[in-house]
């Protein structure tokens, strides 16, 4: 079996730096570390003064390269043109990378489910369409992926060329977790196995091009999150939120998280904001009113604008055709070009 390049670098730095007595992948010296078909190669890159006390090295670790099996060629060099600052350590390969061919990656957060979290991405995500850009969705809410009924797209996305095919509904691109779950089962992965699914439904999934991708993130501020949206640049993230007290509170959280994690905050959604009852057209506040807006304000960050609770967003939702898409003339498809347009210029 070939080495891995980590294997290769845990060998390296079993070699310590004659002055400083740490690894020499750790001391942050071995470089350009490559490793094609079993060949090995790598660069010491040392300060000028240290070059003498290691000119035996390469020839030592050549040996050592060449004793793992599966290593069928090594070559270690020696040079002495280090600059002062030191390069990142090799072996940190979870710095953000970009989801090639997507311009602009949107996250839709919220501090407890159920407040319409994924009601706003589907709708969103149709109203920046009819703007004329192109559209992803990923569901990446592992805990109860509902863009599948949303969207009212079932099926099963197939794969080329080691990529796996959005399904298209109503537009634009979707993709899912619910896609690759048994339906009616729970998904069972966790930790890191679930952080790097949701790195593969990014990265190994045909968007290209997209002008702009929204992703429905899991309800809450758990390690999903953060690991995605530390391996990941997010461009912006909402939050959305209902005017309750208690969803403030964990509203507060999601700000919080995306602070931490220097992700730049968008603004803030109220979604159930007042209710418009469909025979009488009586505004209720059902959740109270204004809290989204006073605590966009307190947190400085935009407030995006209110969503009404009313039947036609929720039949539309599960009928599989977003309220946006069946209710076009509707004040709620109104409003979700409002904010689609704030979003966009
Ligand atoms: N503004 C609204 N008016 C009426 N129903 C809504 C509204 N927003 C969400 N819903 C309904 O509430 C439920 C939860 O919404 P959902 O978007 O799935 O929340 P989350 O993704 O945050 O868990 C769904 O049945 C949805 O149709
Ligand atoms: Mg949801």
């Amino acid at each position: 079996m070939t080495p891995t390049r980590d294997d290769i670098l845990a060998r390296l730095d079993r070699f310590t730096h004659p002055r400083t007595g740490k690894g020499l992948v750790t001391e942050g010296v071995a470089r350009a570390v490559s490793i094609d078909a079993g060949k090995v190669q790598v660069v010491l890159d040392v300060d000028a003064t240290d070059a003498a006390a290691m000119q035996d090295l390469p020839a030592r670790i050549e040996a050592a390269l060449l004793a793992m099996s599966g290593v069928v060629a090594a070559s270690v060099l020696l040079t002495a043109e280090r600059s002062t600052t030191p390069p990142p350590d090799p072996r940190r390969k979870d710095g953000p990378q970009k989801v090639a061919g997507v311009a602009r990656i949107i996250a839709v957060g919220s501090g407890k489910g159920g407040v319409g979290k994924s009601t706003v991405s589907a709708n969103l995500a149709l109203a920046l369409a009819d703007q004329g850009l192109k559209v992803g969705l990923l569901d990446a809410d592992i805990y109860g992926p509902s863009v599948p009924m949303m969207m009212g797209s079932t099926g099963r996305p197939i794969g080329r060329e080691n990529k796996l095919i959005p399904i298209a509904a109503h537009g634009i691109k979707v993709m899912s977790v619910g896609f690759l779950m048994e339906p009616g089962k729970a998904l069972v992965w966790r930790g890191p196995i679930l952080a790097n699914a949701i790195q593969q439904l990014l990265h190994d999934v045909d968007w290209a091009p997209l002008d702009v991708l929204v992703v429905d993130l899991p309800p809450g501020t758990g390690d999903v999150q953060i690991t995605l949206t530390q391996k990941t640049p997010i461009d912006g993230a909402i939050i959305v939120t209902t005017p309750q007290d208690v969803a403030l509170l964990d509203a507060r959280r999601a700000i919080d998280m995306f602070h931490q994690t220097g992700t730049p905050l968008l603004g803030l959604i109220e979604n159930m904001s007042t209710h418009i009852c469909a025979g009488c057209g009586l505004e209720d506040n059902v959740f109270g009113h204004g809290g989204g807006e006073a605590e966009a304000e307190a947190q400085g960050i935009a407030f995006l604008g209110a969503l009404p609770l009313t039947r036609q967003m929720r039949e539309a939702s599960d009928s599989g055709t977003p309220v946006v898409r069946l209710y076009p003339d509707s004040t709620e498809a109104e409003r979700f070009a409002e904010i689609a347009a704030r979003l966009t210029r």
